[in-house]
C-alpha cells in the first residue's frame, strides 16, 4: 500500500470542489425531522448495465446522453452543462460496491463514482479526464474544508484510467473504509482517524455514477477550474465514460428501508433506525428469478398455470374495458404531475448552477 503526498493547492481545491455538479441532498435529516425515509438494498445484487439494466432501479438524472450498448452503458458530455448520471434508488448502511468502468477523455473531465446520503456524507472515486491518476476523496456530514485529522482527498498514480475497464471498489464498515483498484487497496481510512469519527461518513448512502465537466469555466468557480487541472474544450468532444458493471452489497441484511425518526444533529450511525422486509430493489432484481423458474417448470405444470392465468385474462379483460376511459382520464393527470416534477428538478439545476457561478455552493444551501 503506498500513498503519495499530493500538492497543496490541489488538496485544497479538491476540498471546495470535488464532485459538486453531482452533489444534491433531497432532505438532510441532521437539520430537518419529518425527511422520508431512504429504501434499502438489504442484501447483494449485481447489476449489468448493458442492454439488461433496470432503469427503474437506476434512475438517470441531470442534462447529457445515456447510451446502453454491449460493453455497457455510456454517458456522454457532449456540451456545456451536461452532466448525465444515474442514481440508485436503494441506499446501504456499509457495504460494498464494485464498479467496472472506462473513465471518460477530455481536460477536465470528471468521471466519478460517489456513494452519498442524504445527509451529505460522501465516499468517492474520479479520474480526470487527462490524468494518469485515480483520486480517492471521503466528506463527513457535508464538510469540505480539510482540517487537522481531517484529509479528505488522496491522489494515486495509475496508467490511463481511460484506455481500459478497471475494477474500482469500495468497502464501507463501521470500523473503516477501503478503496481498492482492481486487486490492489490503495487507501484505507480508519474510523478514528476521520476526527475521532465525527468526519466519519455513516450514514445511508446511494450509489451516484457518472462523469460532470470541472474545467467547464461557464458553470463552475475557477477554483473548480483549477482543481480540474485546465479548461474543457467541448470542441474536442463528446466524452464517454462506460460502466459495464455494478455489484453492491449492504451490509445491513434484511433492511427494507432507513428510517431517521430517531436522529439527530450528530448524524450517527446508531440513530439511524432500520426497517427489516424484503426491500423493493430485492424483489425486482429476483423477479428474474421467477422468470428462472419458470422456465424450470414441467410441461404440465406449465400448461395448468397457463390454463388459469387465461381463465384470469379473460375475466381482467372485460373489467379492464370497463375501467378503460377512467383509467385514460388518470393517465393525463399523472403525465401532467410528472412534467411538474421534470420542472421542478430541472429548475433546482439551474439554481444549483446560478449558485455554483456566484461562488455559493450548492451543497451549503440545500
Ligand atoms: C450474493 O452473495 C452470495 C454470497 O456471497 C453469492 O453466493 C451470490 O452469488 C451473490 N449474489 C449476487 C447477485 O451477486
Ligand atoms: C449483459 O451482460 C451480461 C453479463 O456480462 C451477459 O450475460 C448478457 O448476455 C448481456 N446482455 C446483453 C443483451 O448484451
Ligand atoms: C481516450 O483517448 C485515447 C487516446 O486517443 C484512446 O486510446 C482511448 O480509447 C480514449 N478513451 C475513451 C474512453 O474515449
Ligand atoms: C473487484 O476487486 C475486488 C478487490 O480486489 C474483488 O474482491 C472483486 O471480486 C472484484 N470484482 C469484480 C467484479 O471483478
Ligand atoms: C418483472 O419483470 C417484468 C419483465 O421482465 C416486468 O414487466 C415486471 O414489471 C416485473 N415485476 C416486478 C414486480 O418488478
Amino acid at each position: 500500500m503506498r500513498s503519495f503526498a499530493v500538492c497543496t493547492a490541489a488538496v485544497v481545491s479538491v476540498l471546495l470542489s470535488t464532485t459538486l455538479a453531482q452533489t444534491f441532498t433531497a432532505c438532510n435529516y441532521r437539520e430537518k425531522k419529518g425527511c422520508p425515509n431512504n429504501p434499502a438494498l438489504g442484501g447483494n445484487a449485481t447489476f449489468n448495465f448493458n442492454a439488461t439494466m433496470n432503469e427503474q432501479i437506476w434512475r438517470k438524472k441531470n442534462q447529457g446522453l445515456t447510451e446502453k450498448g454491449l460493453e455497457g452503458t455510456t454517458f456522454t458530455i457532449e456540451r456545456s452543462g451536461d452532466s448525465p448520471k444515474m442514481d440508485s434508488t436503494f441506499y446501504m448502511l456499509f457495504g460494498r460496491v464494485e464498479v467496472v468502468m472506462r473513465a471518460a477523455n477530455g481536460t477536465g473531465i470528471v468521471s466519478s463514482i460517489m456513494l452519498q446520503s442524504e445527509s451529505l456524507d460522501e465516499i468517492d472515486w474520479e479520474f480526470l479526464g487527462d490524468q494518469d491518476e485515480a483520486m480517492t476523496a471521503y466528506f463527513g456530514r457535508g464538510d469540505r474544508e480539510k482540517s487537522d485529522g481531517y484529509t479528505p482527498g488522496e491522489e494515486f498514480p495509475m496508467k490511463s484510467p481511460q484506455a481500459d475497464f478497471h475494477n474500482y471498489t469500495l468497502d464501507w464498515t463501521k470500523e473503516r473504509i477501503q478503496w481498492w483498484l482492481d486487486d490492489k487497496m490503495v487507501r484505507e481510512l480508519k474510523y478514528e482517524d476521520a476526527k475521532g469519527g465525527k468526519r466519519y461518513p455513516q450514514t445511508p448512502m446511494n450509489v451516484r455514477i457518472g462523469p460532470w465537466a470541472g474545467g467547464d469555466k461557464d458553470n463552475n468557480a475557477p477554483g473548480v477550474v483549477e482543481w480540474a487541472k485546465g479548461e474543457t474544450d467541448f470542441s474536442k468532444g463528446p466524452f464517454s465514460m462506460t460502466v459495464k458493471t455494478v455489484y453492491v452489497e449492504d451490509y445491513t441484511k434484511n433492511a427494507k428501508e432507513y428510517s431517521f425518526a430517531d436522529m439527530d444533529d450528530s448524524g450517527d450511525w446508531r440513530k439511524v433506525k432500520v426497517i427489516e422486509g424484503e426491500s423493493e430493489a430485492l424483489a425486482q432484481v429476483n423477479n428474474k428469478t421467477t422468470k428462472d423458474r419458470w422456465n424450470g417448470l414441467s410441461h404440465g405444470a406449465k400448461i395448468g398455470i397457463a390454463a388459469g392465468v387465461l381463465g384470469f385474462v379473460v375475466i381482467a379483460a372485460l373489467i379492464g374495458l370497463l375501467y378503460f376511459f377512467r383509467q385514460r382520464r388518470q393517465g393525463r393527470k399523472e403525465w401532467a404531475a410528472q412534467q411538474a416534477q421534470q420542472d421542478k428538478e430541472a429548475s433546482e439545476l439551474l439554481q444549483f448552477q446560478q449558485g455554483q457561478r456566484s461562488g455559493k455552493f450548492g451543497y451549503n444551501r440545500v
